[in-house]
């Protein structure tokens, strides 16, 4: 064999390789948005336990309520994202237990009724969601699914609005909490 009748199989491969990377991308893509559903739903169940430990604290009350339809909302987007992609919803369900923990360390636990301990892990995990969207959002565009940021980026802006109005509260909320307890 020639150079020359070499060549094609080079440029053969040359072309799998970009296929590959293409599809690594959408494989990464895929991945974290099971991961985020995943994180969806924890929230989900997490705000759910908290709720009840805030009916003392009105506003953070409705705002976590809203927080809760709203993560809602948010993973029947992800499932809508997967299904756009040929990944079967029932994978979407399945718990990334590693990752989940990870966030979990933030969510403490739900029967904890320390509203401080809870606005601030609240806080955080707002803060690993808006980062979270923002990396799929990029990986969309890797994927070669740039029609999906849309989505992705309203997702991030209601992290992003809840997690400023957290931080904005927190002093009104410690002294709520200071109240309560003097009360
Ligand atoms: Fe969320």
């Amino acid at each position: 064999m020639s150079a020359r009748g070499r060549e094609p199989a080079a440029t053969r491969h040359k072309r799998g390789m970009t296929m590959a990377g293409s599809n690594a991308a959408m494989d990464v893509y895929l991945t974290g948005l099971r991961n985020q559903h995943a994180v969806e739903t924890q929230a989900i169940g997490t705000i759910q336990n908290q709720l009840t430990h805030m009916q003392a604290y009105p506003d953070l009350h409705a705002r976590m309520k809203t927080d809760k339809e709203r993560s809602e909302t948010q993973a029947a987007r992800l499932d809508d994202l997967l299904a756009r992609h040929g990944s079967a919803k029932s994978a979407a369900k399945e718990a990334v237990v590693g990752l989940v923990g990870t966030v979990a360390g933030f969510a403490h636990v739900g029967s904890d009724d320390d509203v401080i301990k809870n606005v601030l892990a609240a806080t955080g995990y707002k803060a690993y969601e808006i980062a979270s969207y923002k990396a799929l959002s990029a990986l969309a565009e890797a994927a070669g699914a740039s029609e999906d940021k849309g989505v992705l980026e309203q997702s991030m802006k209601e992290e992003q609005e809840m997690g400023d109005w957290l931080g904005s509260h927190i002093p009104a909320l410690v002294q709520a909490y200071l109240a309560q307890k003097a009360a």
